[in-house]
């Protein structure tokens, strides 16, 4: 469902599989330019802006055929669409200062276990991923069968069933010698693809596995997302965030059409709020063959998906990282101290989406 592979196994013929490949990034090799790379040009004419929407509706109070505001008493316009029921995009509904904050959060705190990521699976629970990347540590297989307590201070140790990971220093060393499989932790920050927040995810069952050990939604997101989620709340009711799966974005990641259908009351909206570079979002209707829409996703964005919304296939088949689209220089100028520079090194080419959900 997830991820290019996902893309891969679509039909290829379907409304919303020939929109994902309109939008998708394609690279060109240009023999006779010095970057042999070159993202081929995309006819963006038809992506709804809801920026310039939100501008000119502050400007003259005109809105395009088709948009309405949401008559709930939110702090800044809550836009919808007369097709699409139940959806609701705030465009900056997060300030700068907050969206810092949870790129923050995604990098260095979210993906700590018990919290799993996409390494889980084959490296076991990595402590300190963002700190190791930042101090170009090496995540190293160590052949002994034991556990180490931690009397290592610059080390910990990964139990896992098959073989434990350790970080370790020196590029390339470990205590077995240099035949140990290692992997730089700068390079499995960029392979990081998902961490799950609360309720625990399932992947492979595609479904929230309740018995895996988890921590609550930290208070600070569950707050935002309440208040997040009201427009698309019925009034007197309150939001719950159980669970929050946080998806992380390079160049040329996707995120195919899918619903989101483990969730038991498709009434509560799944409140999703983008991080660092553009993107392209789709949504499409209840069926793929239905002609989906594509908007523009900026970060401080927010989108509600409630109700018959809930029922509509959706995906990311396109982020911008290049500096003439990628529209990140609030961020650039927020972050602009030392400590901050790796934060930022991350965010220039990447995005981040953390999506939150009341399971039950
Ligand atoms: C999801 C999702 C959308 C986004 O994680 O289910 O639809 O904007 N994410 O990344
Ligand atoms: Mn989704």
């Amino acid at each position: 469902m997830y991820g290019s592979e996902a893309v891969a196994h679509d039909s290829e013929r379907t409304a919303f599989r020939k929109a994902e490949k309109k939008y998708k990034l394609y690279c060109d090799h240009n023999k006779s330019s010095k970057k042999k790379k070159q993202p081929r040009p995309v006819d963006l004419s038809e992506v709804i802006d809801f920026k310039s929407i939100l501008d000119s509706f502050n400007r003259n109070g005109e809105l395009p055929p088709e948009t309405f505001l949401s008559p709930c008493d939110f702090d800044r316009p809550v836009f919808c669409l007369e097709s699409r029921p139940g959806f609701y995009f705030i465009p900056g509904a997060i300030s700068v200062e907050e969206q810092c904050h949870w790129i923050r959060e995604s990098l260095a705190s979210f993906p700590q276990p018990p919290n799993r990521t996409n390494h889980n699976a084959i490296y076991g629970p990595i402590d300190d991923l963002f700190l190791a990347a930042r101090e170009r540590r090496v995540l190293v297989e160590e052949n002994s069968s034991h556990t180490d307590g931690g009397s290592d201070s610059n080390s910990f140790a990964c139990k896992v069933d098959g073989p434990i990971w350790k970080f370790s220093e020196e590029p390339g060393a470990s205590s077995r010698g240099n035949m140990s499989k290692s992997m730089l932790a700068s390079v499995l920050l960029r392979k990081l693809r998902w961490s799950t927040l609360g309720l625990q995810f399932d992947w492979s069952k595609r479904n929230y596995d309740v018995s895996l050990p988890h921590n609550k939604i930290p208070n600070a997101l569950c707050q935002l997302a309440k208040k997040l989620a009201a427009p698309a709340m019925p009034l007197g009711e309150e939001f719950r965030p159980e669970a929050a799966i946080v998806n992380y974005f390079g160049l040329g990641d996707a995120l195919g059409g899918h619903l989101d259908d483990m969730e038991a009351d498709w009434s509560k909206p799944i409140v999703s709020m983008s991080l660092g570079c553009k993107a392209i979002f789709l949504l499409g209707g209840k069926s793929r063959e239905d002609l989906p829409l594509a908007m523009f996703l900026r970060s401080g964005d927010v989108v509600l998906m409630a109700g018959e919304a809930r029922e509509c296939f959706h995906g990311v088949p396109r982020i911008f990282t290049d500096d003439e689209n990628a529209e990140i220089t609030p961020l650039e100028l927020q972050f602009s101290d030392q400590d901050d520079l790796c934060f930022l090194e991350y965010i220039r080419t990447s995005r981040i989406n953390i999506n939150m959900r009341q399971v039950f």
